[in-house]
């Protein structure tokens, strides 16, 4: 038997990337993972696009890899993902040491552009072919894996926000068809999988072929993985306030295994503003959004996505941001300065100083952190089920899910990944709970 070759990859950008390099790892097949590039046989970057710095990360990343090529002529480094895609060759012209660009749609021929770069060539592949990659991306032989998973049900998006790359990047929107994502999930189950997040740009936008031959939405969808034994919870990231339909926020109240928490993100919260990014959607359109889903679900923790900075945005607009974000309640949040994007409609407007950027940043996310502090606070007392995950930082602890996704961090006497474990929470530090086991009588 030849020995396998070494394949590192770095993940950049959102969860879609996490779950393809997982699917690109195990469609190498003679190839094993390490943690260490010093090793690799094969490197690979799955990279993000969607701001400045990040895509500028890759660039600065390939040139550190410049010494291991000097050293290993067998070497290939390869990068994938949203600046393959909106790059493509510039990639190789920018840094020669590149052997490989393969775009996000095009991962089921990973194994073929591998071949032709080993072979000595300049390997490039940034279609939007029409057959359906995950079908085609091979899998390897079961393994045990962790409990939680990400498995991608939609792929691109058809919203073109004019501040957003992901249009461009990851093409029109797609869903996968519901048996396979069935099939996909009850594998992942049999591995050890107790919960599932459901990924896509779009995600509450699914509208794949069921198992009936009708078209599902992703309420339908979440009905139906909630019937696999064995399966605790369902999540899903990231969803648009335009696609949340009535069944979806009903699912919210009555399906036990869907988590009480979501990521809806608003960016803004000026009328002006979210008119401009192209967002179809209004601060009131929101707000009543989120009283319809709390009236469903009392307990919803809500995330968001904000952008300050925006081209044209006032301090005037940008307190409609604080306001809404006062009005709303954030358990969790991300927010960006607004960064140019080659290609997107916004890039070509008039753009604010990064001074005012700053200012602004800082105070929205001293109010998210405020609020987000409030939130995690006021668990501590309350009853919670903690999915195990893993060894805590701490000898003798273990560290795990609440529903809510905050980190709880326990005694780990008796209990082992996988476990669902009810708890009281002790105690709120800097960036996860303590609990306690309760006894079960
Ligand atoms: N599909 C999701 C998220 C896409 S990208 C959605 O529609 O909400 C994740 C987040 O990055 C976005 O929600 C947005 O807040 C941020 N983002 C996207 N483009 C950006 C840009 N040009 N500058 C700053 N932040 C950006
Ligand atoms: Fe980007 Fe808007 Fe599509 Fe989200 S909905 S991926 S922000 S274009
Ligand atoms: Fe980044 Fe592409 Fe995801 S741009 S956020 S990796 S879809």
């Amino acid at each position: 038997m030849t020995e396998a070759k070494k394949l590192f990859i770095k993940t950049y950008g959102c969860q879609m990337n996490v779950y393809d390099s997982e699917r690109m790892e195990e469609s190498l097949q003679g190839y094993e993972r390490t943690d260490t590039p010093e090793d690799a046989d094969l490197i690979l970057l799955n990279t993000c696009h969607i701001r400045e710095k990040a895509a500028e990360k890759v660039y600065s990343e390939l040139g550190r890899f410049k010494h291991l090529k000097a050293e290993r002529p067998d070497l290939r480094i390869g990068v994938a993902g949203c600046v393959a895609q909106a790059e493509g060759a510039e990639i190789m012209r920018r840094q020669p040491l590149v052997d490989l660009v393969v775009g996000p749609q095009s991962y089921h021929r990973l194994p073929q552009l591998e071949a032709r770069a080993r072979a000595g060539e300049k390997a490039l592949d940034t279609d939007f072919p029409e057959e359906d990659k995950f079908e085609k991306l091979k899998r390897r032989p079961k393994a045990k894996r962790g409990p939680t998973a990400f498995l991608t049900v939609q792929e691109g998006c058809d919203k073109f926000c004019a501040f957003c790359v992901v249009p461009y990047t990851r093409g029109a929107e797609v869903s996968r068809p519901a048996t396979r994502i069935l099939e996909e999930a009850r594998d992942l189950v049999e591995r050890g999988v107790r919960e599932i997040t459901l990924l896509g740009q779009n995600v509450n936008a699914y509208h794949g072929q069921g198992a009936d031959g009708r078209e599902w939405s992703l309420a339908r969808l979440i009905w139906a993985l909630s019937e696999i034994d064995g399966l605790a919870r369902i999540r899903f990231t990231t969803s648009h306030p335009n696609d949340m339909d009535e069944d979806l926020i009903e699912a919210h109240g009555s399906c036990s295994k869907l988590m009480p928490y979501l990521h809806l993100p608003v960016q803004a919260g000026s009328d002006k503003i979210l008119k401009r990014m192209n967002r179809s959607h209004t601060a009131e359109s929101y707000l009543k959004l989120i009283d319809r889903l709390r009236a469903a679900r009392p307990d919803l923790h809500l995330s968001g996505d904000f952008i300050v900075g925006f081209p044209e945005e006032t301090e005037e607009d940008f307190q409609a941001t604080m306001d809404i974000v006062r009005a709303a309640g954030y358990g969790s949040a991300f927010s960006f300065k607004y960064s140019t994007r080659p290609g997107t409609p916004a890039a070509e407007r008039d753009q604010l100083s990064e001074e005012v950027k700053d200012d602004r940043l800082r105070r929205l996310q001293a109010l998210l952190t405020e609020q987000q502090r409030a939130v995690q606070d006021s668990m501590v007392g309350r009853e919670v089920s903690v999915l195990v995950e893993k060894p805590g930082r701490f000898e003798g602890q273990m560290v795990g899910k609440s529903e809510y996704l905050h980190a709880v961090h326990f005694d780990a006497a008796g209990h082992v990944p996988g476990d669902l474990v009810r708890m009281r929470i002790t105690a709120s530090g800097p960036n996860s709970l303590s609990g306690e086991a309760l006894q079960l009588a």
